[in-house]
């Protein structure tokens, strides 16, 4: 039997949301979603209003998905200039930088001059409605500025998360043909310097990033970089001379905002595809309901901008709610392990949305660090990135919340726009470990191997059985590839790729990802992409990669590696190769364990049985099952004799 946390009656009392109107909303959503979601989309304002609400159908023949596809609306105004006549000097965005010493507050009126001269900047060099812009920044408010100012003119941004390689930026600028980007000298994080341009400089190198022909750099360090002219441009000299003034461009509720690239089961990352409107009632409604937010209160989500929850839950949710929102350049441990609960005290910060990573990685060092702050400002805590084990639950809501704050553990996806699964703190009581109950409008379902969907307490593959307006539109450039990841496995519905097991209360546990991506520290990484950046190393013959349990990652990379006849497996090998990927993908794709594989497991057709590979990872190997059906069953044993994880 799992814990239960009740509602809190004081919590309760000044929520948005109380438990009837949770079962009343929620009926109503499902029951009747034009009337529902035609209301929740006046929370913005159209230019042109819609007449239509949901025009959607999952069946993979005829795959559409359209919201207030007749309505017209620009995310900036939405973000920014609706607030200004009673909000303008309200504070729309606190940064809060790497040095503790540094740090600012960014008003609605300043947020919306300075995006204005931005969308100018790009205008004037040539950026068009419907351009491609990489942005390649660190967490600074040049970020959001650049984000809003794309939506301004119809630029469509695809923000590349600064810990990203080269080779995976130019992989990304490529896919999208995009024409210009922005990033910074360098970041900063940890005291430590992230060499961006030098990585833009490096990416551009590669075939097909051509179609670049600008790179605004924004000056953080202040060290000197290389400026190639006339591609290369500083942000500040170009900014000084633009206008306050930018007329925003009329867009279409189904008109692309931005491409986010996330990993997938197979091959590439896919460029996944965000629109306008539905988009942002959304994320806009969905912040409001989850964090239940009220005038007053700061929120911070500790996400970098590079992922979709910096997108939803740090910009674009909480900016159209005209909330107050705290961005954060640094890391959890720097100058010392904290530093969260320093910043949540300095700012008074009353919501605050972090990963269980960061949980489990700061419950380590004690409560020590935590006790020795207030947080008395705190009034509701979230996680989002993966499940939540009900021991860090606990410790978050003990020792970080003092027994006072509700926790949301918020399920949801790059591709989902905003979250889908999550308890609404006035309404749902919670269970460590759960996500609860669906939100507004979404409707979840259990399904068997053979796509039979399960009634009661069941667990199988989680699936969404109808569209809401912040689901994905497309893969860019690849609508085949969309139709065929999502809507092709049980058809008739959305499939998340995760598994999940629904209680006799109709609660949802989510169990983690049934395809080959693997969830390090809430970050999605496709074993494919790790296999192919092992097998790109010379001395490889052939990689195969699974998820490992991990106590602070939740999962780590488990690399089996076979190398080229006559090679000698050696330490300094193992290092070089763990570097190799770290190189090629990013510090995230790091294998954790690398072990070396003779040979590796694969059926008589040559396919690689993954699900042995991962029982050895998982030190299970007298769970193995089956092994008779393998080409030479011999090359499990040795694989199992020398496992990594004992
Ligand atoms: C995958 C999506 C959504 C923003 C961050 C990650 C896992 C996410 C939870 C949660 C259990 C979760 C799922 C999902 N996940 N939140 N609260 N409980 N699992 O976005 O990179 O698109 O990854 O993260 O496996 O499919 P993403």
């Amino acid at each position: 039997m799992s814990k239960l946390y009740p509602v809190s009656a004081e919590f309760a009392a000044q929520a948005n949301i109380k438990a009837a109107d949770y079962a009343s909303l929620y009926d109503e959503s499902v029951t009747d979603p034009d009337e529902f979601w035609g209301r929740i989309g006046k929370r913005l304002e159209w230019s042109k209003p819609y007449t239509q609400v949901q025009d959607t159908s999952f069946d993979a023949s005829d795959l559409h998905i359209n919201w207030y596809a007749d309505g017209e609306l620009n995310v900036a105004t939405n973000c920014l200039d609706r607030h200004l006549e009673k909000h303008g000097d309200k504070i729309a965005i606190i940064w809060e930088g790497d040095d503790p010493n540094e740090s600012r507050r960014i008003s609605y009126r300043e947020l919306h001059a300075e995006v204005c001269k931005c969308a100018n900047m790009l205008k004037n060099l040539g950026v068009q409605k419907g351009d491609r812009i990489t942005i390649y920044l660190p967490m600074i408010p040049e970020a959001a500025v650049a984000m809003l100012a794309c939506a301004r003119i119809g630029a469509v941004h695809s923000i590349v998360f600064g810990g990203f390689s080269p080779d995976s930026l130019a992989g990304r600028i490529v896919d999208c043909t995009s024409k210009l980007i922005i990033t910074a000298d360098e970041g900063l994080r940890g005291g430590k310097k992230v060499p961006l341009k030098i990585n833009v400089d490096e990416a551009l190198q590669r075939p097909g990033t051509n179609t670049v022909e600008t790179v605004i750099v924004v000056r953080r360090t202040g060290s000197p970089v290389a400026m190639q002219a006339p591609r290369d441009r500083w942000y500040h000299s170009l900014m000084a001379a633009q206008s306050t003034e930018c007329p925003p461009e009329p867009m279409n509720a189904e008109d692309p905002l931005f491409i986010l690239y996330t990993s997938g089961s197979t091959g590439k990352p896919k460029g996944v595809l965000h629109t306008t409107g539905g988009y942002l009632v959304y994320a806009s409604y969905t912040h409001e309901c989850v964090f239940d937010l009220q005038e007053n209160d700061v929120y911070w989500c500790t996400a970098d901008v590079g992922w979709v929850t910096g997108h939803s839950y740090m910009v674009y949710g909480p900016l159209a709610n005209g909330a107050t929102s705290l961005m954060f350049e640094g890391v959890p441990n720097y100058p010392d392990v904290s530093r969260f609960w320093q910043v949540v005290d300095k700012h008074q910060v009353t919501l605050f949305y972090t990963a269980p990573t960061a949980i489990r990685a700061l419950m380590r060092d004690g409560e020590a660090p935590v006790k020795k702050t207030k947080r008395t400002s705190l009034r509701l805590l979230g996680t989002v990135g993966e499940p939540i084990n009900p021991e860090a639950w606990e410790w978050y809501h003990r020792v970080v919340g003092d027994e006072r704050c509700p926790i949301v553990d918020t399920w949801w996806q790059t591709e989902t726009g905003g979250i889908l699964i999550t308890p609404l703190a006035g309404a749902i009581a919670q269970k460590p470990g759960s996500a609860t109950k669906p939100f507004f409008g979404i409707k979840p379902a259990i399904v068997d191997v053979n796509g039979t969907q399960l009634e009661g307490a069941a667990e199988g593959n989680l699936v969404i059985t109808d569209s809401w307006p912040g689901q994905m539109r497309t893969v860019y450039g690849d609508h085949q590839r969309f139709i065929d990841t999502y809507f092709k496995t049980y058809p008739g519905t959305y499939f998340t790729g995760d598994g999940a097991r629904r209680d006799e209360d109709g609660y949802y546990w989510i169990t983690g990802r049934v395809d080959d991506v693997i969830n390090v520290s809430g970050h999605r990484l496709g074993t494919a992409e790790v296999e192919s950046a092992l097998v790109a190393h010379p001395k490889v013959a052939e990689a195969a990669v699974v998820g490992c349990p991990h106590d602070i990652k939740g999962q780590g990379i488990y690399a089996y590696v076979t190398l080229k006849t006559g090679i000698e497996p050696t330490e300094e090998l193992r290092k070089e190769l763990r570097d190799w990927v770290r190189k090629e993908i990013g510090p995230i794709a790091t294998p954790d364990y690398l072990q070396w594989a003779p040979g590796l497991p694969k059926t008589r057709s040559g396919k690689i049985m993954r699900r042995i590979l991962r029982k050895i990872a998982e030190n299970q190997p007298d769970q193995l099952g089956d092994i008779s059906t393998l080409a030479d069953p011999g090359v499990v044993a040795s694989l199992v004799d020398e496992r990594m994880i004992r």
